[in-house]
């Protein structure tokens, strides 16, 4: 079996989490780099990742997310954020990142300018928020299948306010809202999750090949 097919049936939402097993600071930094390095729709990356350290924060957090104790309890504790107005000033954002990566002037890129400015205005506003929301959740995946690979467990979670998250971690006043959030760290021996069975429909199921 591959690798990594090994890796998707070895992880699962963790439920219990030692409280005594950190990540190191390079596997932080590889899976911040996996959440940085996602694709998404254009390449826009309407998004912004918020790793929270202050354990008062987590506290506070896990009571706005139904008193989840992953939130608490995992090593670390990443929130993925988006934009809220997803508008000209973040494809202008993106325009100007485009020039100063490959080195070409802002002026020539006019047409991908004009292009992306139709595609977000065409969305409508809440279209535009919730294409938004979409990107964020490729990301989700790319970092749970990178963590999954690194023996790195993790819960990804929805199950939680975003309103107070907004307020909890100041994402209002930065134009920011909390969309899902993840525990990352290494599961607890005595996790109940650990050897229940995946749940999956079979195969013929969920595929048609046509
Ligand atoms: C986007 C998303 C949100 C989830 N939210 C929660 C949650 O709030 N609480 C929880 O205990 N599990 C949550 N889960 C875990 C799922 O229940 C779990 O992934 C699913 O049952 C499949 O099981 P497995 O991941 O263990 O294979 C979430 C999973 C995803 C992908």
């Amino acid at each position: 079996m591959s690798d990594m097919l090994k890796a998707l049936k070895w992880r699962y939402a963790t439920k219990k989490f030692d409280t005594t097993k950190k990540l190191s600071e390079e596997q932080l930094a590889l899976l911040k780099e996996s959440l940085r390095l996602s694709p998404s729709s254009f390449g826009l990356q309407p998004w912004h990742f918020i790793v929270v350290e202050d354990v008062e924060l987590r506290k506070k957090l896990r009571t706005a997310g139904y008193d989840q104790p992953q939130i608490t309890d995992a090593s670390h504790f990443i929130v993925l954020a988006t934009e809220k107005n997803v508008d000209a000033s973040l494809v202008e954002k993106f325009v100007e990142n485009v020039a100063t990566t490959r080195n070409i002037p802002v002026e020539s890129l006019t047409g991908l300018r004009d292009m992306l400015n139709g595609a977000v205005g065409m969305k409508g506003e809440e279209g535009a928020r919730e294409w938004a929301a979409r990107q964020v959740y490729i990301a989700l995946g790319v970092l749970l299948a990178t963590a999954a690979s690194e023996g790195i467990d993790a819960a990804p979670m929805e199950g939680f306010d975003p309103e107070q998250f907004d307020v909890i971690l100041g994402l209002t006043e930065r134009g920011l809202t909390s969309r899902v959030m993840v525990a990352l760290g290494f599961r607890a021996s005595d996790d109940p999750a650990t050897d229940m069975a995946k749940v999956r429909y079979a195969e013929e199921q969920v595929f048609t090949t046509m």
